[in-house]
């Protein structure tokens, strides 16, 4: 699953690793448009190897299975400004089947497993191009971009994680209770923080941000003060 050509390790690196609701995504993009860097989604690279593994009809509770269609199908990422990143299989557009419970959830299952790790690191470090990259996900400072000038660790209570994800929801015309959204929460922060791969840890030395009572604008203007000092 590659596409993109090497990467350029001189480019500066910013890393934003945490659980998801954590308000990673729009803090990630919004820095990366100030500081005009690029932007590596990392959970939408999982999230496309799941969504092949699907369509290849993969068992997903087999790690040759995964890797030999990872091996047959390839995704491409087009970055879309600030609408995020489009992706294509093959000729394919499957933008529309990132964001679904059934794709989230695969993809945690999937990276569980080192093989399929690895498989994805030259893609993700591709991404490192000049003039920088702010990169978001759960390892990117502790495996993907160890040499990362500036590493944060961004996280919010799971009460305001759920809050957020059930406004997410109602906007798309699903209800859902917050005893779902909270069991369903705490059940993929256990998966991917106690896996044994690349488990969803602070790095050494992250500047560690908890958003449950900032806004987007406090949290990017704390990284970008951190920034100026690094890089
Ligand atoms: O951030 P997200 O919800 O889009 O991520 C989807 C899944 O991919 C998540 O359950 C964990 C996995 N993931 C990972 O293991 N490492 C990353 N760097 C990014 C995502």
């Amino acid at each position: 699953m590659t596409s993109t050509p090497s990467n350029n390790p001189a480019a500066p690196v910013i890393t934003i690793d945490g659980p998801s609701g954590a308000g990673k995504g729009t803090v990630a993009q919004s820095l990366a448009d100030q500081l005009g860097f690029h932007l590596l989604d990392s959970g939408a690279v999982y999230r496309a190897a799941a969504i092949i593994a699907l369509k290849a009809s993969a068992d997903i509770s087999s790690e040759t299975s995964v890797l030999a269609a990872l091996d047959t199908f390839q995704a491409t990422f087009h970055p879309q400004g600030t609408d995020g990143v489009r992706v294509k299989i093959g000729d394919e557009d499957v933008t529309g089947e990132l964001r679904t419970q059934q794709t989230a959830e695969i993809a945690s299952q999937i990276a569980v497993m080192q093989a399929v790790r690895a498989a994805l690191l030259d893609e993700q470090r591709s991404f490192r191009q000049s003039p920088g990259l702010v990169a978001d996900g759960r390892d990117m400072g502790t495996v993907v971009f160890p040499d990362a000038q500036l590493k944060v660790f961004l996280t919010a209570s799971v009460q305001e994680r759920a809050e957020r994800r059930a406004k997410q929801l109602k906007q798309k015309g699903i209800e859902t209770t917050m005893r779902t959204l909270v069991a369903e929460i705490e059940s993929r922060d256990q998966r991917d923080s106690t896996r044994e791969h690349a488990p969803l840890v602070a790095a050494e030395g992250a500047l560690y941000i908890d958003s449950s009572s900032l806004s987007i604008d406090q949290v990017v203007d704390q990284i970008v003060t951190a920034a100026k000092l690094v890089t």
